[in-house]
This record gives C-alpha cells, sequence and structure tokens, in this order.
C-alpha cells in the first residue's frame, strides 16, 4: 500500500490529522491497532480549550460537539472548606473551555473519516516504522493476521506514549525528561447530575479530589490515590465517602451519589521526548509527550501537534519551503513546555505528597491562597488552563 501520510494510532491526534490532510487534499492511511469500539469507549479527556473547539469546528467536526458540548466560564478550587471561582472571560479577555469527552470527539472524527476520508484501518498494529531518514519511509504492519507494508512520503507517530513510532528515533539522538509522580487518579463514572455546574478543584489534607461531568446526567470524579492503587480496591461507598470528605465546604453543598458505571485508576507522569522529528517521522500528541491531568492539556496538546503538522506540510505543497516541516519540533516544543510547566503547576498546587512537611503544606495553601486573592495569580491560571496560543 502507498499513500502520502502514514499515521500509526487513531486516537484524537491521527485522526484528526486525517481529517486536516483531507480537507488540504492530501491523502493519508491511518493504521490502529484496536478496534472500533476499544478506541470509541476508552474514557479519557473531558475537557477541550477553547482554541481546540475551534480547530474541530472549521475542520467540520463540531456539529454535535456545537450542540452537545457544555460551555464552562471557570473552574471552582476548593482548599480549606472554602471556595474560590476562578472566572475565565472575564481574566483571559473572553476564553472559555468546553466540555466535551474525547469518546465523543473520536466518534465524531471516526464517523466522518469512514464517510469522506482515506483508508482507515483497525485491527492493523504498526511493528516498526523504517528508512526515517530516506524520502521514502515506511511503515510495517499486521492486519487480519498478514504482515504488510505502508509506503510513504511521510510518517506520524500519533500512537501514544506506549506505540512504536518512538523508538525508530535513535537512542544516541534523543533526549527524555520525565518525572513520575507518587500518586495516581482513580476515575468513575457514575449515572447522577454533577453536584455543581462547573469542575470543581479541591486540595485536602487527604489528598486532591476533582468534579467533573461528561452531560447533565453523568458525572466523572476523580480521587487521588497512591501510586499503584487497582480500582477494584475501592467499593463504591467507600469512593463517594472520601470523595465527600475532600469536596467538604463550610457551607450547605452537599455531593450528590449514583450508580457507579466505570472505574478506572491513571498513573500521573511528565515526560517529553526531543526532538520530536527524525528525518521524515514525526511524532504528534501522548507518542511525544504525557502530562499529568490535572491541567486537562494532554488532548490539547495532541491537537496542537497535529496542526502545526498538517499547516508546514500544507506550506511545503504551495510554496515548495519545507522551512515549516523542519522547524515542526521546535515550534511544538515551545507549546508543549509551556503546557508541561502548567500541568506540573497544577498538580503540585492540588495533590498532597506522601509525606509532604508542614512546612509544604502551608506553601502549598499559601499558593492557593495567592490565587484567591490576587488578579494576576489568577489571571496566569486561567490563561493557563483555557490554553496557550497556536503559533
Ligand atoms: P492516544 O489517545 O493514546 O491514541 C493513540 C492510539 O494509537 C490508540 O488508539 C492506540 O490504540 C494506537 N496505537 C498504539 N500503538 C499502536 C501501534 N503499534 N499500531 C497502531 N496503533 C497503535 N487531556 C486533555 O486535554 N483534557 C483532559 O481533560 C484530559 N483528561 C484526562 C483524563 C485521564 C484520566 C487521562 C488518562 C488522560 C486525560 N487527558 C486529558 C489526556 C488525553 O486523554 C491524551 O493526551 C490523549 O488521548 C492523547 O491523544 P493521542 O491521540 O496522542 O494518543
Ligand atoms: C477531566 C479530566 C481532567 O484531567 C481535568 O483536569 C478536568 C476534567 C475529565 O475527565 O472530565
Amino acid at each position: 500500500m502507498r499513500t502520502t501520510v502514514g499515521i500509526i494510532g487513531a486516537g484524537p491526534a491521527g485522526l484528526l490529522l486525517a481529517r486536516l490532510l483531507r480537507n488540504a487534499g492530501i491523502d493519508s492511511v491511518v493504521l490502529e491497532s484496536h478496534d472500533r469500539t476499544y478506541v470509541e469507549r476508552r474514557q479519557r479527556a473531558g475537557i477541550l480549550e477553547q482554541g481546540t473547539a475551534d480547530v474541530l469546528r472549521a475542520a467540520g467536526a463540531g456539529e454535535r460537539m456545537d450542540r452537545e458540548g457544555l460551555r464552562h466560564d471557570g473552574i471552582e478550587l476548593r482548599f480549606e472548606r472554602e471556595r474560590h471561582r476562578v472566572d475565565f472571560p472575564a481574566r483571559t479577555g473572553g476564553s472559555s473551555v468546553l466540555v466535551y469527552a474525547q469518546t465523543e470527539v473520536c466518534k465524531d472524527l471516526i464517523a466522518l473519516q469512514l464517510k469522506e476520508g482515506g483508508p482507515l484501518l483497525f485491527g492493523a498494529e504498526a511493528l516498526a516504522v523504517e528508512g526515517a531518514r530516506s524520502d521514502r519511509p515506511l511503515v510495517r504492519f499486521r492486519h487480519e493476521g498478514r504482515e504488510d507494508v505502508l509506503d510513504c512520503d511521510y510518517v506520524v507517530g500519533c500512537d501514544g506514549f506506549w506505540g512504536v513510532a518512538r523508538k525508530a528515533v535513535p537512542a544516541g539522538l534523543s533526549r527524555v525528561f520525565e518525572r513520575t509522580y507518587p500518586f495516581g487518579w482513580l476515575g468513575i463514572l457514575a449515572d447522577v447530575a454533577p453536584s455543581h455546574d462547573e469542575l470543581v478543584y479541591a486540595r485536602h489534607e487527604r489528598g486532591f479530589a476533582l468534579l467533573s461531568m461528561r452531560s447533565p446526567a453523568v458525572s466523572r470524579l476523580y480521587l487521588q490515590v497512591p501510586e499503584g492503587t487497582e480500582a477494584g480496591a475501592w467499593a463504591d461507598g467507600e469512593i463517594w465517602d472520601e470523595l465527600e470528605r475532600r469536596f467538604e465546604t463550610g457551607d450547605d453543598w452537599r455531593l450528590e451519589r449514583g450508580p457507579v458505571t466505570s472505574k478506572s485508576v491513571t498513573p500521573m507522569r511528565s515526560y517529553v521526548h526531543e526532538p520530536m522529528r527524525y528525518g521524515r517521522l514525526f511524532l504528534a500528541g501522548d507518542a511525544a509527550h504525557i502530562v499529568p491531568p490535572t491541567g486537562a492539556k494532554g488532548l490539547n496538546l495532541a491537537v496542537g501537534d497535529v496542526v502545526t503538522f498538517a499547516r508546514a506540510l500544507e506550506h511545503l505543497g504551495d510554496t515548495g519551503s519545507a522551512e515549516r516541516l523542519d522547524s515542526y519540533s521546535e515550534t511544538c516544543l515551545r507549546r508543549v513546555w509551556q503546557a508541561e510547566r502548567f500541568s506540573y503547576d497544577m498538580t503540585t498546587l492540588l495533590h498532597r505528597a506522601p509525606g509532604a512537611s508542614p512546612f509544604e503544606d502551608r506553601i502549598q495553601l499559601a499558593r492557593l491562597r495567592r490565587v484567591a486573592t490576587s488578579r494576576a495569580a489568577e489571571t496566569d491560571l486561567a490563561e493557563g488552563y483555557t490554553g496557550f496560543p497556536l503559533e
């Protein structure tokens, strides 16, 4: 099989890239190791930055998002039983975010790709990328029990943290920057109306908790748990009891309970692989970088990467200049490191590290108090949360 752009992975990065290229008249083939149901059901991100929503809309993939997505103009920070609202439009000159789940973004993009786009092969596992330094890179893959080859002009690795694309960059050229955290998130979905109309990020002596949502009838909630915790170790009642403790306020706010329909644990890590390009192989999204989920940045970064790649390839077609493709890695990494910094700040602001000293506790509370009382500090958080602009 032969194509212009071989895309490995049909997560949000790979699916959106295929759509952007199709709109620009550039053909591509997407290889996805899992089946369609798996990709459409995997519970992950919930928050789209305004810039991400704008990109999906411009790509023709925003119709259901605009109907069903929930616009949020702020978040609540909760600490020491007090509540502080961060008003996004007031602090950013009008920006907001959209609550629209990654599962739904993927469903919309898959439906469009199958209807109007190039080949999207499920159950097609990329085995290796070869010839990245040549002008004819290829992807070896296995589909329906047979090994095959996808010949390309360019390969984009959108295959997530555990994918194969990154392995094609020689170890001597790779630099990895990494940090793991001694805790994870236990996430649940529950059939109950969200107990607050905006997201609540709570800092508590017992650990962090987050109240989010998927719709006016479905809540998404997270609890900080020790690293290595199994989801099954927590009974539903214990989860609700713990959420209730961590969200407790000094007023009459109440957490509503409902049937838990899904439960899983996510580890927390910060990770950046530099460079994001090797010859004609480009890395995008989680294949190149991971942020801890506290800042809701992972999917939004993935979108930034593929927009940068698609624009660079279009620029080459329009002008003959490869300048933008050549600077892909540097362009993406500037934004990636801002998101890494923001996600690290949000994580350390809100989680309680095991063995944190009384001094560290006081500093954390002082940082939160600063956001609650300084317009400059609140603006910094609002700008980071609503998103860093694409270059
Ligand atoms: P992925 O979604 O990981 O997709 C990679 C795809 O490649 C997968 O479908 C995989 O099956 C496929 N693949 C892997 N290897 C191969 C192979 N060898 N051959 C073929 N296919 C392969 N981000 C936000 O922006 N906002 C949020 O609110 C947010 N919340 C989150 C909450 C949780 C609990 C978690 C876990 C993550 C959250 N994120 C959030 C992060 C976000 O989900 C990821 O950053 C996003 O999925 C990255 O998209 P991607 O397309 O790069 O990678
Ligand atoms: C969700 C996930 C996040 O990481 C976050 O910061 C906010 C919301 C969510 O899944 O809804």
